[in-house]
């Protein structure tokens, strides 16, 4: 394949179930003449309370999914595969880049001046080496308390992104910082942007919550442009969305989630 051809094959996204798509729904803007293929295994999620090797299993299985669309490089829009796996993704797909994403601790605390920071993620990637790594290096600076939230994955998989479950949930889990001045509330887990309107009603309004994903969007930009891979078209490209569970609510969901409501600028079914 000449590299006229691989600079207009799709970008492969990965996630455990619909979490990815803000990182996508973000890369929209970002990169909006791009083609995408989006997969997430929702029949698996939530990968955030499995073990690291059945997690590193499902990984290379979404991989070698979206490798077989030719996909010219590679996000895993999910913090825990990324925490647990993201290297051996490297090693074994060397001749195309691999984008992983991790809570955004950094700009956290670049942003935050007084009060404490909050880390929202699934348990396994709170207790992964490079999210211990990634506190040791910030919490002699800043007093960050990280914060598992399994069961808010199973809320967005669901659909469900207010309502008084959901806030019960959320106050449940922000109760025993309420005495507490909270600077940042970082978002960990992909899902968790999706439900980023009910959490900012029950925390102050100068509590900042943020995520990873127009880091990671400029960071695939950033790498196609050094690896000679943007995209030479000028119209807007398409994205097609694949999910293990393979049923048309999952489907309709992910695009209702990704707000492709305009056929005219994203066409779904190309493929
Ligand atoms: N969306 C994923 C993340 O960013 C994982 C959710 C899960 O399946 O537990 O961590």
């Amino acid at each position: 394949m000449n590299t006229i051809d691989i600079k207009n094959n799709p970008i492969g996204f990965f996630d455990s179930g619909v979490g990815g798509l803000s990182v996508l729904k973000e890369t929209l803007n970002v990169l909006p003449y791009e083609n995408f293929i989006y997969f997430g295994d929702s029949e698996n999620a939530p990968y955030g309370i499995k073990s690291a090797a059945e997690i590193k299993r499902l990984t290379f299985n979404a991989v070698d999914f979206l490798l077989k669309y030719n996909v010219k490089a590679l996000v895993v829009a999910c913090n825990t595969a990324t925490s647990v796996c993201i290297e051996d993704v490297r090693k074994a797909y060397k001749n195309i880049p691999i984008i992983g994403i991790e809570p955004a601790v950094k700009p956290a605390v670049e942003l935050h001046h007084e009060g404490s920071i909050i880390i929202m993620a699934t348990p396994m990637a709170l207790s992964e080496g490079k999210f211990m790594k990634l506190l040791s290096k910030f919490s002699a600076t800043s007093e960050i308390h990280p914060v598992p939230c399994p069961e808010l994955v199973e809320f967005v998989e669901s659909g469900i992104f207010s309502g008084p479950d959901l806030e019960s949930y959320l106050k449940e889990k922000l109760e025993p910082y309420k005495n507490k001045k909270i600077s940042c509330i970082v978002l960990g887990c992909t899902h968790f942007p999706f439900i980023k309107d009910t959490l900012s009603k029950l925390v102050m309004s100068d509590t900042y919550i943020i995520d990873g994903s127009l880091g990671t969007a400029n960071h695939l930009k950033h790498k196609l442009i050094e690896n000679n891979l943007l995209s030479l078209k000028d119209s807007y490209g398409w994205v097609k969305v694949h999910n293990s569970k393979n049923n048309s609510q999952i489907i309709d969901l992910s695009y209702k989630l990704l707000g492709i409501t305009n056929d005219r600028i994203y066409r779904r079914d190309i493929i």
